[in-house]
């Protein structure tokens, strides 16, 4: 498959799950990131509380596609200006809205025009909830970002570069649209060890998060490559435990065609990433 290939692929089935609403992913359907039955308990299981899901988010943002809670990482300061890759139907962007207030700006970048209209449809109710109009959307693809370059205080992200097919070429983008002394907080699925080949060719492994996933060797390289510093990757268990643990039928998949005695979790984990931008006073040694 080439590049677009992958990304048309990508963007028909995100568009299903957007025309579909929450729920979009049970057995019969393509798998995606989070097929959760329950969206609002998956995302309590990955960290989210629910007090402010119910008292920021608009119905319909939380399609339960998200795998960990790159707002809790981003320790956000108001007036900060944060961007959300890959942001669905505006799920972390609404709850980080408030967050940076009135003096700061969310922007979500999608290039599914479902989730974008979706996304787009919500802003009134978060607007109604909040009392703020700091949130907006824009059509693009993350490996070619609608921003301008040294523009952005944090970039975030969940459960999104792992579809990426230039995933190199999405961490430089990071690192163009980033202040010096700019912040990554970005939740993704990480491989520990390789995929068998099969699931590694499975369209749905793919659609579902599992087989576009980097090595984690492979994604503290193009982090290094693209000029980040201060990396930190913590491995999050709570995301897969939870799958597996509800008979998903993805992860059930998945699970058949492992070697025997292995489990998802030896292959894969959900994954907080942090990173900086150096700042024009960064030295060898003092990079802030
Ligand atoms: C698994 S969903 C996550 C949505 C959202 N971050 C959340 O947690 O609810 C992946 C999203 O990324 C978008 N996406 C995937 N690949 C993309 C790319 N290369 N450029 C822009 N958006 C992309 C999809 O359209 C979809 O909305």
């Amino acid at each position: 498959m080439t590049y677009d290939d992958i990304r048309t692929t990508v963007r028909d089935q995100y568009g299903a799950m957007a025309r579909a609403g929450s729920s979009c992913c049970g057995p019969s359907t393509n798998g995606c990131c989070a097929p959760a039955a329950d969206p609002t308990a998956l995302a309590e299981a990955i960290g989210y509380d629910a007090s402010e899901l119910a008292r920021i988010l608009p119905e319909g943002a939380n399609l339960g596609l998200s795998c960990g809670n790159p707002g809790a990482i981003a320790a956000l300061t108001p007036g900060e200006i944060v961007l959300d890759l890959g942001s669905g139907a505006g799920f972390d962007a609404f709850l980080c809205g408030p967050k940076v207030g009135a003096t700061g700006r969310v922007i979500g970048v999608d290039m599914t025009p479902d989730m974008l209209s979706k996304a787009r449809g919500n802003l009134a109710g978060y607007t109604r909830r909040t009392g703020l109009a700091n949130v907006e959307f824009r059509m693009g693809e993350i490996e070619h970002l609608p921003v301008a370059d040294a523009s952005v205080d944090v970039v975030i992200s969940n459960c999104v570069i792992n579809l990426s097919p230039d995933k190199p070429q999405v961490w430089r983008e990071i690192f163009r649209v980033l202040k010096p002394g700019g912040r990554v907080a970005v939740s993704d699925m990480v491989l520990l060890r390789p995929l068998p080949e099969g699931i590694q060719a499975a369209v749905e492994a793919y659609v579902g998060c599992i087989a576009g996933a980097s090595l984690l060797e492979d994604l503290r390289a193009m982090l290094t490559a693209a000029g980040l510093v201060r990396l930190e990757l913590i491995a999050k268990s709570a995301y897969v435990a939870t799958l597996s643990a509800n008979d998903d039928p993805l992860y059930r998949e998945v699970q058949s065609a492992l070697p025997a005695g292995t489990t998802p979790a030896d292959f894969i984990t959900s994954m907080d990433i942090s990173a900086i931008k150096p700042g024009a006073c960064c030295t060898p040694g003092c990079c802030t």
